[in-house]
């Protein structure tokens, strides 16, 4: 007799999955009726998310506590809950305590890649294939079979191309780095494409995000920086909330329309679902990608901090003052192969991210400490 059961929900694993970016792509898995794990030091996220992430799902999180450079930790979670795909965001990621701290980054970012793939060599080493093996053939004994695939979704940057000699940018642009932070994603990348090379049962898909900002419409979960926000979105809501008196537009005189920086800003839930599509392409068939998230449409700053004065209805008092080093004039993304492989692209607008941002920073002051 055919079984009505519903169908097992397939496991994935989230390092990282308490963060920003995380905790939404958390929702959307659930919602795409997987059944996502986090795996999380809170180094830099509160677990309050996971209480919200409950209300928001109907259903407590499944969490695990723990550092990803713990390889035996990592390797022991892994065998507990026996994932379809592991998607790697765990890391450090301010780019300028990185020119600070560089060992931090290499240690954390790094460090955290090589004991992440490392467990999972080890666990799915039946999978990967008999060279791993080894002479006794012990193997992870879950079921899997040499051809079944590995899947790792890794979290990249768009500032991997460094400042780009023209926009929009595809994905064969040439890389480059301006920080220990974004030498660690050209590292890490690189360490992926050389694995790829050796172990071709990997099935790895490698995100470029632009600019996340936004927030889940419900106003649950958003992005919590901890003190000083370094990026424009969480800095111009801390303003209109009146947590900071103005906001500092760092530089005026690009080669840009009105003088000020150009961004491709990108809805978390838009970069959500694409972290979805890209797992089930992954899963799909065998295959490894490296694709840009991103809108394909740039945003000056002003026209971001208009664009939230009218979803707020507050204003952004703005002072012009000089350019920060480091950034550069454009960057926005041709996301014309995400959409050919994986079939996904950015549905929302700015006055979406924009509303969705407002609604996070007002209903909680003080991010999650406001619980
Ligand atoms: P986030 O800091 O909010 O989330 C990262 C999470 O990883 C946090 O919950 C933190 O506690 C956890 N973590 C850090 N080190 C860990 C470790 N060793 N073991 C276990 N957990 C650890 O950052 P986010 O904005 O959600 O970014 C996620 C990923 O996306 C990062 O790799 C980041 O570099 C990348 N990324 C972010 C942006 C952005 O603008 N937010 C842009 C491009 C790429
Ligand atoms: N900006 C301001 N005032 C602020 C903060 C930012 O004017 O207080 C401007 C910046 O000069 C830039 C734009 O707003 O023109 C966006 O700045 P963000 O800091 O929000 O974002 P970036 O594009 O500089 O950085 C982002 C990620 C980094 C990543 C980088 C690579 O946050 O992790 O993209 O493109 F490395």
């Amino acid at each position: 007799m055919p079984s009505h059961a519903p169908p097992e929900p397939r496991t994935v694993l989230l390092t990282g999955g308490a963060g920003y970016i995380g905790s939404h792509t958390f929702v959307a898995l659930r919602e795409a009726g997987f059944e996502p794990v986090i795996l999380d030091n809170f180094a830099n996220s509160h677990p309050a998310v996971l209480e919200r992430l409950g209300r928001i799902t109907g259903r407590a999180p499944l969490v695990e506590r723990g550092d990803v450079l713990e390889t035996a930790l990592v390797e022991a979670v892994l065998r507990r809950h026996r994932p379809v795909g592991v998607v790697h965001f765990a890391g450090d990621k301010a780019v300028g305590e990185s020119v600070a701290q560089p060992l931090k980054y290499f240690h954390n970012n790094i460090g955290g890649a090589i004991s992440l793939l490392r467990a999972m060599e080890a666990v799915y080493v039946d999978a990967l294939g008999p060279r791993l093996r080894g002479d006794d053939g012990r193997g992870a004994g879950d079921g899997r079979g040499a051809g079944d695939g590995v899947a790792l979704v890794f979290s990249s940057s768009a500032t991997v191309y460094g400042d780009p000699a023209s926009v929009p940018i595809t994905e064969d642009f040439p890389r480059q780095h301006t920080s220990p932070y974004g030498q660690t994603k050209l590292v890490i990348e690189d360490m992926l494409q050389a694995l790829l090379r050796a172990q071709p049962a990997w099935r790895i898909g490698v995100l470029r995000y632009f600019n996340p900002v936004g927030a889940h419409p419900s106003g649950l979960i958003g992005e919590d920086p901890a003190g000083i926000p370094n990026n424009l979105m969480p800095y111009v809501t801390q303003v209109a909330v009146g947590l900071r008196p103005h906001l500092n537009v760092f530089g005026h005189d690009y080669p840009t329309p009105d003088g000020t920086g150009v961004r491709d800003y990108i809805h978390v839930q838009d970069l959500a679902a694409g972290h979805v599509a890209a797992l089930q392409a992954l899963l799909a068939k065998p295959q490894s990608f490296t694709v840009n998230l991103g809108t394909g449409r740039g945003y000056s700053v002003l026209e971001v901090v208009r664009a939230f004065e009218q979803a707020s209805g507050r204003p952004v008092p703005y002072k012009l003052v000089d350019r920060r080093p480091g950034d550069v004039a454009q960057c926005y993304a041709d996301p014309s192969l995400a959409r050919k492989l994986l079939g996904w692209e950015a549905r929302h607008s700015l006055q979406e991210m924009c509303a969705d941002a407002w609604r996070w920073q007002s209903g909680n002051p003080q991010g999650y400490a406001t619980v």
